[in-house]
């Protein structure tokens, strides 16, 4: 505050001087006609006297600030240069932190797009596995006979039985019309077969578990006399598409009733890759 009176001092002293010069430089007619040139220089104006006076005195004052106007400037200068510096320092550090802010922002653009990608996986995971279960189910049982008893066979060829009292079909992979068996993935699979014949004829009553043609187990029973029964089960290696079946063999015979002797009974275990 101090300094900028100074300088508004200064400024005055030098405008003074300015007018004092102009002033100077006019027909003395014109301002003091009625004094010589000699009379003013000894006498000079009561205004002008007081006027220098305040002036002598601000110019002692503000010497003792500035030596000199240069001196004052100068130092004006070096503190707006610095001022400079520093608002340009300023400037670089907000630019930097709008900078962060930006990659802060994209960075969080980025975990949200992340963060719904791994909702999404986790979603289509969970769906893909529900899916997979589903597959995963698959079991059958029936028996010979829906609501009727009697016998089956002899034939003079082998035939596929075709088990139509369904307790089961979890995956639909047996067919009721056609007795097959189609493996709808690859995996370990378990069947059961059980056979059941009056043995009051000389007809022996065997039934085979067949895959793909190729014959894998039989149960068998024969007897003079009685009823006879007989089971037989395998695990089995399934590739997707191969077909599982009973066939009665030729010239056999079994007998079936309400208790469902006559069984046919299959179930994936676990899949494999
Ligand atoms: C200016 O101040 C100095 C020192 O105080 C003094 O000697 C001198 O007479 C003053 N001049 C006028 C014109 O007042
Ligand atoms: C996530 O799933 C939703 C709905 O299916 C979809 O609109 C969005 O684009 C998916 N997001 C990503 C990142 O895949
Ligand atoms: C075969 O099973 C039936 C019904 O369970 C039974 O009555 C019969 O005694 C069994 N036959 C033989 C030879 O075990």
């Amino acid at each position: 505050m101090k300094r900028l009176i100074c300088i508004l001092l200064l400024l005055e002293t030098f405008v003074f001087a300015v007018q004092q010069q102009v002033d100077g430089g006019r027909s003395e007619n014109e301002i003091s006609p009625q004094l010589s040139s000699e009379d003013r220089r000894q006498n000079p104006t009561q205004t002008d006297t007081v006027r220098a006076e305040t002036l002598n005195d601000s110019q002692q004052n503000c010497h003792l600030y500035f030596p000199d106007i240069h001196a004052a400037l100068r130092e004006l200068t070096a503190t707006v240069t610095e001022q400079k510096a520093n608002i340009r320092a300023l400037e670089t550090r907000l630019r930097d932190a709008e900078q962060a802010a930006e990659q802060q922002t994209l960075l969080l653009e980025e975990l949200n797009k992340k963060n719904d990608e791994i909702s999404n996986l986790t979603q289509s995971q969970v769906e893909e596995l529900r899916k997979e279960n589903r597959d995963r189910q698959i079991a059958f049982s029936a028996a010979l006979m829906q609501s009727t008893s009697g016998n089956v066979g002899p034939f003079t060829t082998d035939i596929t039985l075709t088990y139509r009292n369904v307790f089961t079909n979890i995956g639909n992979a047996y067919n009721p019309i056609t007795g097959i068996f189609t493996a709808p993935l690859k995996g370990a699979y378990m069947f059961r077969i059980s056979v059941h014949g009056t043995a009051i004829q000389t007809y022996p009553s065997t039934v085979s578990i067949i895959k793909n043609g190729e014959h894998v187990v039989t149960a068998h029973a024969h007897q003079a006399v009685n009823v006879v029964n007989s089971s037989n089960g395998v695990v089995l290696l399934l590739e997707v598409g191969d077909v599982i079946f009973v066939r009665l063999l030729a010239n056999r015979r079994i007998s079936d009733s309400q208790n469902n002797y006559n069984t046919f009974s299959g179930f994936l275990l676990f899949p494999l890759k």
